[in-house]
């Protein structure tokens, strides 16, 4: 989290519109404060803002803030409250940083620097490498030694931009375990993703963990982590890096949802089967996060039914912990949108180190981290997902999940390819829904039941809600009702069922029964052939009908539209929802 940025103009032109440009590209990653630094006329100048991106900008109309050379920043705070003081660039006399990451090591460090009398002024834990790297320079190392000897001392995940004034040409930057990518073209740049950057550049260097950087008006110097000089590869510029903007919506998340048709059908067709992926796997491990872990445990269903291989699904922030067991022959499946999550990229390093599994990632992003980390990737062709709720994303996963888990049985691949339609079909209920989310929105809390590959879309639907209303929501699986959670039912709790017409239909029906007689705030979304045989006195939301393998694709979609409304209703910032950030790149 946090998004970085750095820029060298190669003509001497001013760069604090592209430093703004990149920070506006970057602002999924974080928007607790935000702030730039500049070289003029050899010193360093800041300007910092909390809150959006937009109070720095109204700031900076005001300032006469320019030169050649800068930094920028977007924060997602992790030590500190986010207050302007906490807020990048953190500056200790001549030395200004910005940073992503963590620094873990960071207390003896302070307590070292604090000996040594530099004073600290922030909670942050950066502020220990902006005062490291002055004792440096006081001690007479030149900026690139001050910069290694950091490096060296230094534990965590880190991604950095720092301005020396005594280098007044010189931009540095380094990377271990927290992305960052390195652009050439009008500009040099450096920036947390190539999107940043991409308007100001040909070419994109992904560098490598632990190596660092230095860039000057006529050349990049890329160093590796034992400070050797090295060549890096470049890319050219993806043009998914493109974002379209928000057309005819208020929000992102509302376009992203109603894209999903065309981001499914681009996902079939750009994708193709390689059994190659399969070869001699008598496991399947599936490791993510979040939304994207909810697409890997609707997979699990399909695999298990129609691949008959046993297939564990695993939150990737906690795997590593719990030192598993990963038998021989076993694939490994990465679902991601971002292809930056730390937690599941440190999930990948612990199951290369323990096993000699193959290791397949399911990525939006093209040449995330994770995707470069990976044997083999399959990429959802969902296009740039502004909003921090994962829509598009995910319903593109379990596209690509389908495809694997179905490859054997061509009857439901056919199958898969109604999927578009029937998700327009679906997304005509967005009215519908508008009205039946005024109920919800009163609510203080809410429950979301399904059962069989929907259980995990109930889940997804309690996050959905949480994240962007700040309503509190949880999911079951129906029949775990009576073990406990019903006693949080009564009328002012409402319980949203899905309970499609399929062989589990009587059983969820006797559920939303047992609800019923202790509540009266149920809210059903069903099919035709289920409305007419569940009790009248529940709220129905009526489907098309669609193959029960097939539920957790279509089923998913109401629920976004739900907690869309719920959320305008409820005044929250859709799109960026207070306290999170749209990729996770801190454990
Ligand atoms: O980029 P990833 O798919 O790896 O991200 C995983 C989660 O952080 C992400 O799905 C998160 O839960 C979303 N905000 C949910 O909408």
């Amino acid at each position: 989290m946090c998004g970085i940025i750095g820029t060298v103009a190669r003509s001497g032109d001013d760069i604090v519109d592209q430093i703004i440009e990149g920070l506006e590209k970057l602002e999924y990653r974080g928007y607790d404060s935000a702030g730039i630094a500049v070289i003029s006329d050899g010193k360093i100048i800041r300007e910092r803002a909390v809150g959006k991106l937009q109070n720095l900008k109204a700031k900076l109309k005001g300032s006469s803030i320019s030169g050649s050379l800068g930094i920028g920043h977007t924060r997602w705070a992790t030590h500190g409250r986010p207050t302007e003081n906490n807020a990048h660039p953190i500056i200790s006399r001549n030395v200004a940083v910005v940073h992503n990451g963590i620094i873990e090591n960071y207390k003896e460090l302070k307590f070292d620097l604090k000996n040594d009398g530099y004073i600290f002024e922030t909670e942050t834990d950066t502020e220990v490498v902006a005062h490291f790297l002055q004792r440096e320079i006081d001690h007479g190392a030149s900026p690139r030694n001050a910069f290694e000897n950091l490096l060296k001392s230094i534990e965590g995940a880190y991604a950095f931009a720092i301005l020396f004034s005594a280098a007044p040409d010189a931009l540095f930057a380094a990377r271990h375990r927290s992305p960052l990518a390195v652009g050439r073209g009008k500009n040099f740049c450096v920036g947390s993703d190539a999107s940043s950057i991409s308007s100001m550049c040909d070419e994109i260097f992904y560098l490598e963990d632990g190596d660092h950087v230095e860039v000057t008006r006529d050349r990049v110097l890329f160093f590796d982590k034992d400070s050797n000089v090295v060549e890096r590869k470049p890319q050219a510029i993806s043009p998914d890096f493109t974002n379209s903007g928000k057309g005819e919506y208020s929000y992102y998340m509302l376009k992203e949802i109603m894209e999903q048709p065309n981001a499914i059908r681009k996902t079939m067709l750009q994708n193709q089967m390689d059994t190659r992926i399969l070869d001699d796997i008598s496991r399947i491990l599936i490791l993510a996060c979040g939304t994207s872990y909810h697409a890997g445990m609707v997979s699990r269903y399909w695999f298990e039914k129609f691949f008959k291989i046993p297939t564990q699904v695993e939150i990737a922030s906690e795997y590593r912990y719990r030192s598993p067991i990963i038998e021989d022959n076993t694939l490994m499946i990465v679902i991601t949108q971002s292809g930056e999550t730390i937690d599941t990229l440190e999930a990948i390093e612990y199951v290369r180190k323990n096993s000699a599994s193959r290791i397949v990632a399911i990525a939006n992003v093209k040449n995330s981290a994770i995707s470069r980390a990976a044997d083999f990737v399959f990429y959802t062709e969902a296009g740039v997902e502004v909003g921090v709720a994962s829509t598009k994303a995910f319903t593109a996963q379990l596209t690509v999940l389908a495809m694997i888990a179905f490859y054997r049985h061509e009857f439901l691949l056919q199958k898969l390819h109604n999927i578009p339609a029937l998700c327009e079909e679906t997304l005509l209920l967005y009215k519908d829904i508008g009205e039946v989310s005024q109920n919800i929105a009163k609510a203080h809390s809410a429950i979301f039941l399904g059962r069989g590959s929907l259980y995990p879309i109930a889940l997804e639907g309690a996050l959905k809600l949480k994240e962007i209303s700040y309503l509190h929501a949880e999911g079951f699986a129906s029949g775990e009702m009576k073990h406990g959670p019903i006693a949080l039912i009564d009328d002012n709790v409402p319980a949203i069922c899905l309970c499609p017409h399929n062989e589990l239909f009587e059983k969820n029906a006797s559920n939303i029964q047992e609800i019923l007689a202790r509540g009266n705030n149920i809210l059903v979304f069903t099919d035709a052939s289920g409305s007419e045989l569940l009790p009248s006195e529940v709220t129905k939301i009526i489907l098309p009908a669609v193959n029960s393998e097939f539920a957790p694709v279509l089923y998913s979609l109401p629920l976004q539209l739900l907690a869309y409304h719920v959320a305008v209703l409820r005044g929250t910032d859709v799109d960026k929802p207070r306290n999170l950030a749209k990729s996770v790149t801190v454990e």
